[in-house]
């Protein structure tokens, strides 16, 4: 089959590899109609370079249909099916608690890291991933969500990460109807955790420093403002010059802006040259997080209000403010989405022909899988208007 591969800093390729096959009684097999890139694709692409090797088949947001079905799989041939990102078994002590990201069967615990996520470096597992023409699904007993056939593929392909994600962060926020929330960057997380908060009643304000996607959060109602010092004061004195009670930081470990981050940049491009023994402890002890979003949140959002953190992070010793955090006394959220623990909720509002949460207006760029490599460089310099890729095998 044909699958994205990645083969080093910034190069990924499609290569046409083994079909995967059934290897335990849960597993299924799924023929790809529709894979997304994400946010955290770009992440792989760029940064975590130390933690994937080349030939790693990447992708982690993907739907199609079932044509081999494990006697324990709990489906059948012909379903039609989206893949959560994260593997879990529904059945441990943290699934149960709705914390499938932890999932203590799927754990990578010789990294130390929570449950195994597709295509997602030796941190996760470095299990296959959905950007491809067959993915083989582990825990299929419990993992796919089992989908209709009315409405066309990207109505639904989101449940596998974007829409829980943005769900889980406004979730995390605490806040309610009435209340103001920020939304720092507004990629394909941010998009939908505005038109989420929106949807809830809430306030919302976001900043972004790319034109196309504020006036796409503008279509759906957010109020809009360019990245920088100014727009901090602008939705400050918006919220009776508290800042808004809580502040969804949906950008993450590759932030633009400050001085920390420049230097920031310059480390994680380093230690993406780094031979992988060498690179990985580096990520593990240097600064490399690219931190202006985090420092932007930290300053908007008021006293004793809340930061929900969707942005990926990955450095192990990120310097944070933490006079100030204290000072202000604020609540710090975040985590990989629990995809399972949401997808009930969202399925209505997906379903739902007046279309809520905007889904129709969202997908920028349909490619077929072979241009993958043009996708993943159009995305990530955000070329040609592009929010959000999908590719179809
Ligand atoms: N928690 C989860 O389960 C989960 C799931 C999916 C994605 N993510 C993460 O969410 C983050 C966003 O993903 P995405 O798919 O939306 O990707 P993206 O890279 O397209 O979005 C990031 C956005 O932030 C903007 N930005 C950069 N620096 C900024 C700054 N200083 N101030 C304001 N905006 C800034 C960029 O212009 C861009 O629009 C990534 O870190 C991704 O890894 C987390
Ligand atoms: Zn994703
Ligand atoms: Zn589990």
């Amino acid at each position: 089959m044909k699958a994205v591969t990645w083969q080093g800093p910034r190069n990924v390729s499609v290569e046409t590899v083994p079909d995967p096959v059934l290897q335990q009684s849960n597993d299924a097999i799924i023929e790809v109609s529709s894979a997304a890139i994400c946010g955290s694709d770009l992440h792989l692409y760029e940064v975590l370079g130390p933690f994937m090797t080349a030939g790693d088949i990447i992708g982690h947001e993907s739907m199609g249909r079932v044509v081999e079905a494990g006697s324990e799989s709990h489906l059948s041939t012909g379903d039609r099916v989206v893949v959560p990102f994260q593997i879990a078994c529904g059945d441990c002590f943290y699934c149960r608690k709705g914390l499938q990201t932890q999932c203590e069967t799927t754990q990578v615990t010789e990294q130390r890291s929570g449950s195994q996520l597709f295509g997602y470096s030796q941190l996760y597992g470095a299990v296959p991933g959905g950007q491809a023409e067959y993915l083989r699904v582990p825990h299929a007993d419990y993992g796919p969500i089992k989908v209709g056939e009315e409405l066309e593929d990207h109505r639904y392909l989101f449940l596998s990460d974007v829409l829980p994600t943005a769900w889980q962060a406004v979730a995390y926020t605490h806040c309610e109807a009435g209340d103001s929330v920020a939304v720092v960057g507004l990629g394909p997380i941010g998009q939908f955790a505005a038109r989420i908060a929106k949807h809830l009643g809430m306030t919302v304000y976001a900043m972004d420093p790319v034109a196309e996607r504020r006036e796409m959060a503008a279509r759906h109602g957010v109020h809009v403002f360019d990245s920088g010092d100014e727009s901090v004061s602008a939705i400050r004195e918006a919220t009776s010059g508290r800042g808004p009670d809580a502040v969804i930081d949906a950008v993450g470990m590759e932030a633009h802006g400050d001085a920390q981050s420049a230097l920031a940049k310059f480390a994680q491009r380093s230690v993406q040259f780094l031979p992988d023994k060498v690179g990985q402890p580096v990520m593990a002890k240097a600064g490399v997080d690219r931190l202006a979003a985090l420092y932007t949140s930290i300053d908007l959002v008021r006293r004793g209000g809340t930061i929900s953190l969707s942005g990926v992070y990955g450095g192990q010793a990120s310097p944070l403010p933490m006079l100030t955090l204290f000072d202000k006394q604020i609540q710090v959220t975040m985590g990989q989405a629990n995809v399972r623990n949401w997808v009930d909720g969202i399925i209505p509002l997906v379903e739902d022909h007046s279309d809520p949460l905007g889904i129709d207006d969202f997908v920028t760029h349909r490619m077929p899988l072979e241009k993958a490599p043009e996708a993943y460089s159009m995305f990530q310099k955000k070329e040609d208007g592009c929010i959000k890729v999908v590719l179809n095998p």
